[in-house]
């Protein structure tokens, strides 16, 4: 039998199995919002293609106050602004991160126990990579150039159909952030890049489906159904023969190997990784994969919505071009020039506020009962989130929250409200993508880099429209994911120098 009918045969088997052993995690005292009929699967189906209606509907009925609704893999309940504080205040052992993800995405079963409990990978992201942006900013954008060049356009050519924009803007994504992650040439190798993009889909896959089993079936299912494995054996012959030849040379070149050594994660990794078996190539791999899992897709996505919105909103493009070519004069194509352009910064985080990947945000699981400070009960097991969608679209919050307003972050920053309180990679209750608290995304301050460097890129060097003036593509929804439209064509021309 073909590996896919295996893996549909088993996803049937194995849903009715989890009918079967799992017991529905227990309610918390908030009202529900849906039906709990069939053991609420009536509505964990429908919230697959209405996940947004559904937070809508219980924020309506609601107001501010958490309401829950049952999901395919649990019930959720769906806290609003006044209660992120206490989200963000929670830690691991009251509100787990770390559970629900292990939880939704079965990291402990695809990538392993150490990769899921043992995060050490993502201090030296949240640290040591974002205090080198500066020094790390000409080598990826050297990437992104590049990048752009073998993906967009090139001078003298006429108007070009952008067909399938999403996998064009993951590749140049992809490039960039491996830039820094494992450095020339690997990041622009066609099969490693290959695999990277595609890794996320086959462990996201896989995940799910052992997410669906109970405890002990999930070892079986993870070593014979899965994906993964593949996956990551795909990596390897990659990264560790860079591993062994860097400790060669470190070990023949002493002083001189401490005083030259490569620029990148696999080097930070190889530096920092706690003695014992964190030092074993393959564990060193599996923290590369990891990082790639978590900043690839996020970033690519991001980019896309907001790619979209360049595309629909050709009348913004002038005052974006004045933003960069200001920044540029004073500080060239540099960490600090980025940092100057404050419209592309409103832009990218309007584009994130109206069009975010996601309408729920900073999932958790209670290891122990939770009192928040509104007194609303949460039994351990519970799941909860963030209702992000309504936050974001809250005329109290946002007037007019419908409306694509591009300069509405950067206004704010004009009328001496503060650059920071409204940059695009601050995190707050305002402001939920980056999620918040111990766990707000390590990442964001690299994103903000690659995204910025890619938007000024994009309106310096090409003028992009819709064919024929077509409106903004719809968005996909599936769950709380909003997936930009996979099948928009862009019309892009190179400028003139
Ligand atoms: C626009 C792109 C991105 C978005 C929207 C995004 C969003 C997020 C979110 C929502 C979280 C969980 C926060 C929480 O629940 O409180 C997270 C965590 C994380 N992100 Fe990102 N991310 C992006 C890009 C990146 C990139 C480029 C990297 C790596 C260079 C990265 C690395 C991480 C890591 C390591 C964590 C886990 C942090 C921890 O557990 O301490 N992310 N991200």
């Amino acid at each position: 039998m073909q590996f896919e009918a295996r893996v549909s045969l088993l996803g049937i088997f194995a849903f009715l199995l989890f009918k079967l052993f799992s017991s529905r995690a227990r309610k918390a005292n908030v009202p529900v919002v849906g039906s709990s009929a069939f053991f609420g699967y009536k509505t964990a189906f429908k919230m697959l293609t209405s996940y947004k209606q559904t937070l809508v509907e219980g924020h309506a009925k609601y107001g501010k106050s958490p309401f829950q609704v049952p999901g395919m893999r649990a019930w959720v309940v769906y806290v609003g602004r006044a209660l992120f504080e206490d989200l963000r205040k929670s830690r691991d052992d009251t509100l787990s991160f770390q559970e629900e993800i292990n939880d939704s995405v079965s990291i402990e079963w695809t990538m392993g126990k150490s990769v899921a409990y043992n995060t050490w990978h993502n201090v030296i992201v949240r640290k040591q990579m974002t205090q080198q942006l500066g020094i790390a900013f000409p080598l990826v954008y050297d990437e992104l150039c590049h990048a752009f060049d073998d993906g967009f356009p090139g001078p003298g050519d006429e108007w070009t159909e952008l067909h399938h924009v999403h996998d064009v803007i993951q590749q140049i994504v992809c490039r960039g952030a491996n830039r820094l992650f494992v450095g020339l040439p690997l990041c622009r190798h066609p099969e490693y890049t290959r695999i990277s993009r595609a890794f996320t889909g086959s462990v996201a896959k896989a995940g799910f489906l052992i997410a669906a089993f109970p405890k002990f079936l999930k070892p079986f299912v993870a070593k014979y159904f899965s994906g993964a494995p593949a996956a990551i054996a795909g990596f390897e012959p990659f990264i560790i023969p860079i591993i062994e030849e860097r400790r060669r040379r470190a070990a023949e070149m002493g002083d001189e190997w401490q005083a030259n050594k490569p620029f990148d994660l696999i080097q930070w990794l190889m530096d920092t990784a706690p003695e014992g078996e964190q030092q074993n190539p393959s564990e060193l791999t599996l923290r590369i994969i990891g990082i790639n899992f978590a900043a690839v897709h996020t970033s690519s996505m991001t980019f896309t919505h907001a790619f979209y919105w360049l595309a629909a909103r050709p009348e913004c493009v002038p005052a974006l071009r004045e933003d960069v070519a200001a920044a540029v004069t004073e500080h060239g194509w540099t960490k600090a020039g980025l940092n100057q352009m404050y419209k592309i910064d409103s832009f990218l985080k309007e584009s994130m506020r109206h069009t975010g990947i996601a309408t729920a945000i900073m999932g958790r699981k209670a290891v122990k009962n939770v009192t928040f400070s509104d007194g609303t009960q949460i039994p351990a097991g519970a799941h909860v989130a963030i209702n992000l969608w309504s936050i974001h679209h809250d005329p109290e919050i946002y007037p007019n929250p419908d409306e694509f307003d591009p300069f509405r972050f950067s206004r704010k920053v004009e009328q001496g409200e503060g650059a920071v309180k409204h940059a695009f990679t601050t995190a707050s209750s305002d402001f939920l993508l980056w999620g918040g608290g111990a766990h707000v995304c390590a990442g964001r301050n690299f994103a903000s880099m690659l995204l910025k460097s890619m938007l000024a890129h994009i309106v310096t060097y090409y003028d992009v429209q819709f064919p024929n003036g077509a409106q903004r593509p719809p968005n996909l929804e599936f769950g709380s994911n909003v997936i930009p439209n996979p099948k928009a064509t862009i019309l892009v021309r190179r400028r003139q120098a």
